[in-house]
């Protein structure tokens, strides 16, 4: 059994230690195992001859483009050694690279999407691979749902730090990104309440509130501003002048990038371009001059970004990462094709892709942590 492995999308700490669950669980069973490059790409570069020998030391990221190496790499269990705790993903990764909509450019300079899909079955079994883990969020997966119609035997790997993919209880990843951005509203605290100031933060999460609210009151913000939750700031402010009166010269609002105000319009970096994802931000700096303006208290803004997005995954993130990893080689095992690997606490369990894809799993408003928010006196602006 040789089996493919690609990350795509968004990289989320935990990666790599899914890779290398993946990787051992199948050497145990005596499978080979190989890394496509940068999503799907891999599959499509020529060459065909392996950097990797089984048995050399991984060193770092090969990222090399049109490399003797072409874009299969052959992970072993010396490739994957000292891996789990890394943050990124050493395959590389790309949110451009949709085999169906592969975006190509022509002769007039215009960039039109072709699908290419074929090309990578056809690479696939030139390759000689029997299987594919796809690692990925909703995206990925749905890209890999149509790989798996295509007839690539494929299983997914739920991955994402914006835990929006539905039917698995968490993503890896979200709960290293929970951490992060409660580690900054910490830091936020204490330089808020020296300077006697509104700090407003942009958490990510796109459109889901799941990162704003759990680390929102993790790190005892004041104000947390969500997705589904679309706020009036006249409540924002009400609730910063109570504070006022009460001695609390300080505030801190947790904004989600994908909140927005009662009758308006979520902020956009950049207008969609065709085929490109929405790039949600601007948000924070949008509420922080309403604040400042409504309430004359000194605001500041801030972008948390994608620092949300690195460094080591929490023994959380390390533990289902590794869980999912072994969970997919046991499915490819059971010969258990087109499902996700989810987490139904206490046990990883097996979806149909199909029942994931284009949909997305939201704060429900009636949840506890929601409900222990307002308990506990937080603002959702509502
Ligand atoms: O999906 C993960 C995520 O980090 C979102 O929270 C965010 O909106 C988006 O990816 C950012 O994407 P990019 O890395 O392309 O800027």
């Amino acid at each position: 059994m040789r089996i493919g492995i690609s990350t795509g999308g968004g990289d989320a700490p935990g990666l790599n230690a899914v890779i290398r669950a993946v990787v051992l669980s199948a050497h145990q069973r005596g499978w080979v195992c190989f890394g496509i490059r940068r999503g799907y790409d891999g599959l499509y570069e020529r060459g065909g001859r392996y950097s990797f020998a089984y048995g050399q030391k991984y060193d770092g990221p090969d990222r090399r483009r049109g490399s003797p190496s072409g874009g299969l790499m052959p992970l072993g269990p010396a490739q994957v050694r000292g891996i789990t705790h890394l943050g990124g993903t050493i395959l590389g990764t790309t949110n451009r690279g949709n085999p169906f909509r592969w975006p190509t450019r022509q002769s007039d300079g215009s960039v039109l999407e072709v699908d290419r899909s074929q090309e990578l079955v056809d690479s696939f079994r030139r390759h000689g691979l029997d299987a594919l883990v796809a690692i990925g969020g909703d995206g990925s997966l749905t890209i890999a749902h149509h790989l798996w119609e295509k007839g690539i035997p494929t299983v997914g790997v739920p991955k994402t730090i914006d835990n929006d993919v539905v039917g698995t209880e968490s993503t890896f990843g979200f709960d290293t990104a929970v951490a992060t951005a409660t580690d900054a509203l910490d830091k936020l605290h204490t330089t808020a309440e020296s300077h006697d100031r509104v700090m407003v933060v942009e958490l990510m999460g796109r459109y889901a509130g799941w990162i704003a609210l759990h680390s929102g009151l993790s790190g005892s913000a004041d104000v947390i501003l969500i997705p589904e939750i679309p706020f009036e700031i006249e409540k924002v402010c009400e609730k910063i002048r109570a504070r006022e009166a009460a001695g609390r010269h300080f505030s801190i609002v947790v904004v989600a990038e994908g909140a927005k105000p009662a009758n308006g319009k979520v902020a956009l970096l950049e207008a969609a371009k065709t085929g490109a994802v929405e790039r949600l931000g601007g948000i924070a700096a949008q509420v922080a001059e309403a604040i400042r303006e409504r309430t004359g208290k000194e605001t500041r803004s801030l972008v948390l970004g994608h620092l949300q997005r690195g460094g080591s995954p929490t023994t959380f993130d390390r533990l289902l990462a590794l869980r999912f990893g072994s969970a997919a080689v046991r499915a490819i095992g059971d010969g258990d094709f087109g499902k996700v690997v989810v987490f139904t606490p206490p046990t990883v369990g097996r979806i149909p892709i199909a029942e994931v894809m284009g949909r997305q799993k939201l704060v429900p408003l009636d949840g506890g942590i929601i409900l222990t928010a307002r308990n506990l006196g937080i603002s959702f602006g509502d």
